[in-house]
């Protein structure tokens, strides 16, 4: 294949058709490769324009697409660089996002800055992040004041509350759960007059939490399923191998089977976070359809390198994101069977 530049209209016809001669054979698909989960419908279909949108609700906000930056880092040294490209994005294309665990603001407020994204937000929703074992602490302590105070600092819309005993137990340093979750929750959500998502990191959850969670007076959950990042084995990476817990690794659920689950259940008005392992737009819009309650699509770590660098860099990989999600929309209709 040549380069296109600098050719004339009928060059470039030349150059794609003797393309298209020399790659056929090896573009061959057999039947079984067929995504099975979708029916694709061309004739109603247009290509999405650059100002083409998807407007959605979520948790009472507008989005321009129902697309929601999952809770990743902060503390660090380039949490403020990732945070404010993320921020940025959200307000531009009016998505929302979750900050990474804000246990640093607890106790010491020299990191704020790097929370202190809600200006680049604007009306677009932004939920301060904290883990169940913190929440455990301060309730045991009587200073729950203190995640309030946390939502307020990072001028939050609400709170995500992440629960993660895998993690916790691999984690060299990691906190004990000496009081249930669902206790803890419970105690905690007596206190509180804003929004709060519980969400896993991505291990998931079965039906019996999913169950109690639902009964609980949450805005939301976010699946935070088993299929892509998985902190279990990141701390086993950080840590000491232990050949006794080793099989945990693999535990839990995909955001598949997750839906599956909910589907089951009363939902209750709850709103949700389809996340974990969502790797492509197509498992995003297929388990967003499949869903019978309110959700957007979360991805963490796809987000993660892009908001390394520049902001250009991220807003490209954002835009192609969303262009997939545009055609998946309009092009393909996920199949009853499931
Ligand atoms: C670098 C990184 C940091 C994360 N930090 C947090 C955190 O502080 N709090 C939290 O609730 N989840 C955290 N997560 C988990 C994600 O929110 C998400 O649940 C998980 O990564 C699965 O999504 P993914 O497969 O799209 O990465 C983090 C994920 C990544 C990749």
């Amino acid at each position: 294949m040549t380069s296109s530049k600098n050719l004339t209209h009928s060059q470039r016809l030349a150059e794609r058709k003797g393309d298209h001669i020399e790659l056929a054979a090896k573009a061959r698909t057999t039947s079984v490769e067929v995504d099975t989960r979708f029916d694709y419908e061309p004739l109603f279909f247009t290509h999405p324009s650059a100002e083409s949108t998807w407007e959605s609700r979520f948790l009472g906000f507008d989005l321009d697409y129902p697309i929601w930056v999952s809770s990743m880092t902060g503390g660090t040294e380039h949490a403020k660089t990732i945070n404010e490209n993320l921020a940025r994005l959200c307000g531009e294309f009016k998505l929302g996002m979750g900050l990474g665990s804000c246990r640093a603001l607890l106790k010491d407020r020299s990191r704020l800055a790097d929370f202190a994204v809600k200006r680049f937000l604007g009306s677009q929703p932004l939920f301060a992040n904290i883990g169940v074992a913190q929440l455990q602490e301060l309730v045991a302590g009587n200073s729950l004041a203190q995640v309030h105070e946390l939502v307020k600092m990072t001028e939050s819309d609400g709170l995500i509350v992440h629960i993660n005993p895998l993690q916790e137990w691999f984690q060299p340093e990691g906190d004990r759960y000496t009081v249930t979750p669902l206790e803890t929750l419970q105690r905690f959500l007596d206190s509180v007059n804003y929004p709060v998502i519980v969400k896993e990191v991505g291990q998931g959850m079965g039906p019996r939490s999913l169950k109690a969670l639902l009964e609980l007076p949450i805005a939301g959950i976010e699946l935070g399923a088993f299929g892509g990042t998985n902190f279990t084995l990141l701390e086993r990476l950080r840590g000491q191998e232990q050949l006794s817990r080793e099989g945990f690794i693999h535990v839990g659920h995909t955001a598949r089977e997750m839906v599956g689950h909910l589907n089951a259940l009363p939902v209750r008005g709850k709103e949700f976070i389809i996340s974990g392992g969502i790797s492509s737009m197509l498992d995003g819009y297929n388990l967003m359809s499949r869903l019978k309650a309110n959700a957007v699509i979360g991805m963490a770590s796809a987000f993660l390198s892009p908001a390394l660098g520049d902001y250009d860099t991220l807003k490209q990989f954002f835009l192609a994101q969303r262009e997939a999600l545009l055609t998946a929309k309009s092009l393909l209709t996920v199949k009853e069977d499931f």
